[in-house]
């Protein structure tokens, strides 16, 4: 079934997915514009937490409930918020949600959207045409949400150069304003989620974890182990974004259960490059790691790419073949400003287009077309006048 969204704003994911923050907002996606407060981190004092006005809910355990009480809600209330409906109408009438700005930036500037992507990702196997004949006149769609993105708090092992408080726990051990605490993890005694997601396993179908580091999360082991117990798990196909520098054994007891498991390893360089970026993991575990989890589950390396692995490039693709494994370096470093390839001197952007290209052109030789697009992008968003525009695809 290939079909066109039947409007030109429609994003399937409304109807199919619910993410949910380390900190404890529902969004529409990852990249919704409305889930993320990270300037209430930077006050000094602690802060009012007002959600934005175009949220669609905050989890009850959360430090957003006590300043929003009108919008806790669980898993099923947020799918059906206010917001959420509005959002559901609004682009069944072809109008734009401002939520999902991140997307339109992007298309109106001919690159591809997360929407147009995950549009594309299910047209095979979800009837467009039937979810907007199912959505209620006030916008409500009577379904649990297949596909669930909840991040199960920020603890994490590593302090990456170009991640951050709320992010990682690890920076919050080192870094972040005296009224909060390190470690964020709203739903781990959230009993009521847990009552939700227990009644509808049955109905869920993919998952996707990230955080913080997954494999240190107890909320996501408690996840699988919901699936497993209630007999689902073969159902479901379950994808990571992990730093792989810790893998505990218990997890390859869950993986045979599941429909597929898949893991992007974050690997930003080789060796030394791969050390400074991702403090203070050591490659030879990584390594060590990845080979281990290999054998197991479908695994490719997650680049960032970004200044301080540029010319590491070439090393981190030879060990991607020596290893048999696939990368993916849509996820370009925007931010901090320091650490985007835009920022590089003149002279060495000019030197850096002679060496993507070349790279690009490797990967062709090797019918490696995933690696030598990103490559493009990546020289294409270095050289843009506003490189905002040419960000390239992929979620964090
Ligand atoms: C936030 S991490 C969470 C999962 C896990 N801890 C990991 O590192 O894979 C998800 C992905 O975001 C990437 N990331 C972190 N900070 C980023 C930034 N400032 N810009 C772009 N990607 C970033 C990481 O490299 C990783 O691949
Ligand atoms: S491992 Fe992931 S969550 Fe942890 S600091 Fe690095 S990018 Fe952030």
């Amino acid at each position: 079934m290939t079909q066109p969204p039947p409007s030109p704003t429609m994003c399937v994911l409304p109807w199919i997915h619910l993410c949910a923050s380390i900190d404890g907002v529902y969004g529409r996606c990852c990249v919704d514009d409305s889930m993320y407060h990270n300037e209430l981190y930077e006050s000094e004092a602690e802060p009012v937490f007002k959600l934005n006005a175009d949220a669609v809910g905050c989890a009850p355990n959360s430090r957003y409930a006590q300043d929003n009480p009108d919008e806790v809600r669980g898993l099923t209330e947020a799918f059906n918020s206010p917001n959420m409906r509005r959002t559901r109408l609004a682009m069944l009438a072809g109008e734009r949600v401002s939520a999902c700005d991140y997307c339109y930036h992007r298309e109106d500037r001919g690159a591809t959207s997360y929407r147009q992507s995950i549009n594309e990702r299910f047209a095979d196997t979800v009837d467009f045409a039937d979810l907007a004949e199912r959505t209620a006149p006030d916008g409500s769609f009577e379904e649990f949400p297949f596909f669930l993105d909840i991040r199960f708090g920020n603890t994490c092992n590593l302090r990456c150069v170009m991640c951050a408080y709320p992010v990682s726990s690890g920076w919050g051990a080192k870094k972040r304003p005296k009224w909060s605490s390190a470690v964020i993890d709203p739903y781990r005694e959230d009993e009521e989620l847990w009552a939700t997601l227990r009644e509808n396993a049955h109905l869920i179908r993919r998952l996707y974890f990230a955080g913080g580091e997954p494999f240190m999360q107890p909320g996501h082991f408690a996840m699988l182990d919901l699936l497993i117990e209630t007999g689902n798990a073969e159902n479901v196909d379950i994808v990571y974004n992990s730093n792989l520098t810790v893998l505990p054994e218990k997890v390859f007891d869950r993986f045979p259960h599941f429909k597929s498991v898949g893991i992007g390893a974050s690997c930003d360089g080789v060796g030394e490059v791969f050390e400074r970026i991702r403090q203070p993991a050591k490659w030879d575990v990584f390594v060590a790691n990845v080979r281990r989890a290999k054998t197991e589950v479908n695994l490719w390396l997650q680049v960032a790419p970004q200044r301080l692995n540029l010319w590491g490039l070439r090393d981190l693709l030879l060990f991607a073949r020596e290893e048999g494994l696939d990368a993916d370096l849509a996820n370009v470093v925007q931010w901090p400003d320091d650490l985007s390839v835009a920022n590089l001197p003149d002279e060495e952007k000019r030197r850096a287009t002679v060496e993507l290209a070349e790279l690009a052109e490797w990967c062709d030789g090797l019918d490696w077309s995933k690696p030598a697009a990103h490559l493009r992008a990546l020289s294409a968003f270095m050289n843009a006048a506003d490189p905002s525009e040419l960000i390239a695809e992929g979620g964090v």
